[in-house]
């Protein structure tokens, strides 16, 4: 199976023009996330360029969202962080969010022919036995710049690939793995590549100017859907029923007196599953 990621496989087949032009690999880190957050804190004489990957088999400290952890067997999944120097106006901050989460079902899509959902603001998802089961989490980190503009964005990207049912981590949106919903192993660098690919297409589209927002809300499971958004410590911050997103990405929520609620960030849950608008 094509299941390497070192450089020397990858570069042999990268079909992109400016994304992992620079790529590390790592057999084992604490976190891709963390490695690019402290270069990015400690440039001097090496400054990583717009478009690095940095790629690992194992993570002993993965990063999730709200301050969770990303757990995955050594060897299993799609793990990697991209850094971008986009310049870009402040408006512009969930653009990564939406490209990345639209790259991963490219990629997805391409390599297994399943088509996965997104779920509000960066979970890719698929229905299996009734549920909504995560495949992919998304954790973007950006900086701006004293003129308010994103000066840094780290994307980091984790897909479960080849974890077994058993193997599954525990997690607040229940976890599935390609390899579960497709019933045989998936090679990982055909994906990665994949996954790099879109992404450049999808990040130079948005530099000609073309929002990624419209695709990003048809691709959203949540909306139509009763939901509780709750925060990093868990308390609830709305609840009511997901009516659309607005056009910097916030979830609209309409509460049951009628009053809609714009939400930046937060965890959403499904108050119940259903399946008719996914
Ligand atoms: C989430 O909570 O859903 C986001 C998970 C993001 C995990 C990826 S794995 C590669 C990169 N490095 C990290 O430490 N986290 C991200």
């Amino acid at each position: 199976m094509r299941d390497s990621l070192t450089r020397e496989k990858i570069w042999a087949e990268l079909p992109t023009r400016w994304v992992g032009n620079e790529y590390q690999f790592f057999p084992v880190i604490d976190s891709t996330n963390r490695f690019l957050k402290e270069s990015l804190a400690n440039e001097g004489s090496t400054r990583l360029p717009h478009g690095s990957v940095m790629v690992t088999d194992f993570q002993a400290q993965g990063r999730g969202r709200m301050a969770r952890r990303w757990l995955a067997p050594a060897g299993s999944s799609v793990l990697m962080s991209l850094l971008l120097r986009p310049n870009w106006p402040v408006e512009r901050g969930m653009w990564l969010t939406m490209m990345a989460g639209l790259a991963v079902v490219d990629a997805i899509s391409a390599e297994t022919g399943i088509q996965p959902a997104l779920k509000w603001p960066n979970d890719v998802v698929v229905a299996q036995d009734g549920t909504w089961r995560k495949l992919c989490g998304i954790l973007v980190e950006a900086e701006l710049d004293a003129q308010q503009r994103i000066a840094s964005g780290i994307v980091g990207i984790g897909i479960n690939v080849n974890i077994s049912a058993e193997m599954l981590p525990e997690a607040a949106t229940p976890a599935t793995s390609l390899q579960v919903v497709c019933g045989r192993p998936i090679a990982r660098r055909p994906l990665l590549l994949a996954l790099l690919q879109a992404f450049e297409r999808r990040y130079d589209a948005a530099e000609r100017g073309q929002s990624p927002h419209a695709e990003w809300a048809a691709r959203l499971m949540t909306i139509g859907q009763p939901v509780r958004v709750s925060a990093v410590g868990g308390q609830l911050m709305v609840e009511g029923t997901a009516v659309g997103v607005s056009a910097e990405g916030q979830l609209l929520v309409e509460q049951a007196d009628g009053r809609v609620e714009a939400v930046s960030v937060g965890d959403v849950t499904l108050r119940e599953v259903d399946f008719s608008e996914g």
